[in-house]
């Protein structure tokens, strides 16, 4: 069964969930690995990431989309793309609690964005309990994240829920990303906080081939990993 949580709140059970922030978190994480670090450390809070600094980490956060206070990098997928470390740590309102939630519940935990869906799509062929996980916007449901959701079941073979269908009605209704992006709460925020220009590198499709997964979690930080080599 291919499904689909519309919050990061609903997160349950499943063979595979795919986590889907695309205004930012997952793409952050997606440039991240892919610009190099070895791996990203997903806290649930600001105060947990904090706890986790050390000389060698970089703290990447947002608190309503300004980098949050006393961090080292906000949450624009490209301030990752030279690397200072091999440990980013990232704590974001809804994305980074949706990674927890998801690797509380589910043994495997992809993270997906537009920058890597055909790879994402590549990992889930033959997978059979699918829960493609939308963190949304704080606390509300997001047209960017049902978006995505909607771009991967629509590629997806199996039965589908009714949430997955009604995601590939959303994903139907826009033949180009960014007017998905740019019709969200979440590019509100982006624009208010003169950081637009994420937007648009977030609608760029398929365009990095790395697929962030979850290695495993450390008292409830979210270790995420990949197995491809860099490469943008
Ligand atoms: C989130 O986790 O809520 C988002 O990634 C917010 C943002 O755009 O930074």
């Amino acid at each position: 069964m291919i499904d689909v949580a519309f919050l990061g709140t609903a997160v349950r059970p499943a063979g595979t969930a795919v986590v889907v922030d695309v205004l930012r978190a997952t793409s952050t994480i997606t440039l991240a690995l892919a610009s190099g670090y070895e791996r990203v450390l997903v806290a649930g809070t600001i105060d947990e990431a904090k706890a986790l600094r050390t000389p060698e980490r970089t703290l990447a956060g947002e608190v309503g989309c300004a980098r949050a206070p006393g961090f080292d990098l906000g949450n624009s997928p490209e301030e990752t793309r030279e690397p200072r470390g091999a440990e980013l740590v990232l704590a974001t309102t809804n994305g980074a609690p949706a990674i927890v939630a998801a690797a509380a519940s589910s043994d495997e935990v992809l993270v997906a964005s537009l920058l890597n869906l055909d790879a994402v799509l590549a990992q889930l062929v033959g997978r059979e309990d699918i829960l493609l996980v939308c963190a949304g916007t704080d606390g509300a449901v997001s047209m960017e994240d049902v978006y995505l959701a909607g771009r991967l079941s629509a590629q997806l073979e199996g039965e589908r829920s009714d949430a997955a269908r009604i995601a590939e009605a959303v994903a139907a209704a826009y033949p180009n990303p960014v007017d998905a992006l740019e019709a969200s709460a979440g590019a509100v925020g982006l624009h208010r906080e003169g950081l637009e220009s994420d937007i648009a590198f977030c609608a760029q499709e398929s365009v990095i081939a790395t697929v962030p997964r979850l290695a495993e979690t450390v008292d409830g930080i979210a270790v995420i990993e990949t197995a491809d080599e860099p490469g943008i």
